[in-house]
C-alpha cells in the first residue's frame, strides 16, 4: 500500500545548477573589493541566505563595511545574478529532475519547493517548472534561514502532511540539517562524505533510481 507522503525540493543545486551563477556574481563583487574568491570558498555559500553569504564573503576578504554599503552590494550582486537568470531556459534543468517529478505525478504524490532563494519563483518560471509544484516556499516566506527547519515546516503545511511524512531533497549541509531538525526524511544530492547527515545520498538527481523511489513510497 502506498504511504501518504509528500516531497519538498530545494532549488539551487537540486533542480537547477544556479550555484555557478551565484559564484560568478559573488566573485565579481569580491574582485571589485580587491580580493579573490575561489570556487572552493564558494562551497561555503551553498544553501546560505543572500545576507549571510555577503557576511561570509566579507569575512574571507577581511573587509568591513557600513550597513548602507552592504545593502548596496546585495542589490548589485542580485542584479548581476539576475542577468544570468533571465537567460535561463529548460535546458538548465538538471538531468534526472524531469523523470523524478514525472514519477511523483504518475503516482499522485504532491511536491513543493523549499528554497532559501528570493528568486525561486522567477527561476522556476524561466525553466518552465513553476506550474508543476503544488506550492512554492522560498526566501520571501521565511524569517529563519536553513539549518532552521522553518522553510520545510511551512512546506509540510502546504502539502497538508505531518513532517514525518515528508521527504526533503537537498544539496547543502545546512539544508540536510534543516530537514533532520524538522523530523523529515532527507535525501542528499552530492558528496556522501559532505552530506553524511542525510538519510540517503546520491551523486546526482540522475542517480536516483525508480526502484529506490518505489521502495520509498510503498
Ligand atoms: C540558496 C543558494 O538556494 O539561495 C544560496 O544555495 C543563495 O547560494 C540563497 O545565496 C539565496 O538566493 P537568492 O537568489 O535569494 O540570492
Ligand atoms: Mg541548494
Amino acid at each position: 500500500m502506498k504511504k501518504e507522503i509528500g516531497f519538498i525540493f530545494d532549488l539551487d543545486g537540486v533542480i537547477v545548477d544556479t550555484a555557478k551563477y551565484h559564484y560568478l556574481a559573488w566573485r565579481n563583487l569580491a574582485n571589485s573589493l580587491g580580493f579573490d574568491f575561489t570556487e572552493v570558498q564558494n562551497e561555503q555559500l551553498k544553501g546560505v541566505s543572500r545576507v549571510k553569504s555577503l557576511e561570509i564573503l566579507l569575512d574571507i576578504g577581511k573587509v568591513q563595511l557600513s550597513q548602507e554599503k552592504k545593502e548596496a552590494l546585495l542589490l548589485e550582486k542580485n542584479e548581476e545574478y539576475l542577468e544570468y537568470v533571465y537567460k535561463m531556459n529548460s535546458n538548465e534543468i538538471l538531468p534526472g529532475v524531469d523523470r523524478f517529478l514525472s514519477f511523483l505525478e504518475t503516482n499522485k504524490i504532491k511536491f513543493v519547493l523549499g528554497s532559501a532563494s528570493k528568486n525561486a519563483q522567477l527561476i522556476l518560471e524561466k525553466v518552465g517548472l513553476l506550474e508543476r509544484f503544488t506550492a512554492i516556499v522560498d526566501g520571501n516566506n521565511v524569517s529563519k534561514a536553513k539549518p532552521n527547519p522553518e522553510v520545510f515546516l511551512i512546506g509540510a503545511k502546504k502539502l497538508n502532511m505531518s513532517p514525518t511524512n515528508c521527504v526533503v531533497v537537498e544539496d547543502a549541509i545546512a539544508g540536510v540539517q534543516a530537514a533532520n531538525a524538522a523530523n523529515m526524511i532527507s535525501i542528499g544530492i552530492g558528496n556522501a562524505k559532505v552530506l553524511s547527515e542525510a538519510n540517503y545520498v546520491f551523486d546526482s538527481m540522475e542517480a536516483i533510481t525508480s526502484d529506490f523511489l518505489k521502495n520509498l513510497i510503498n
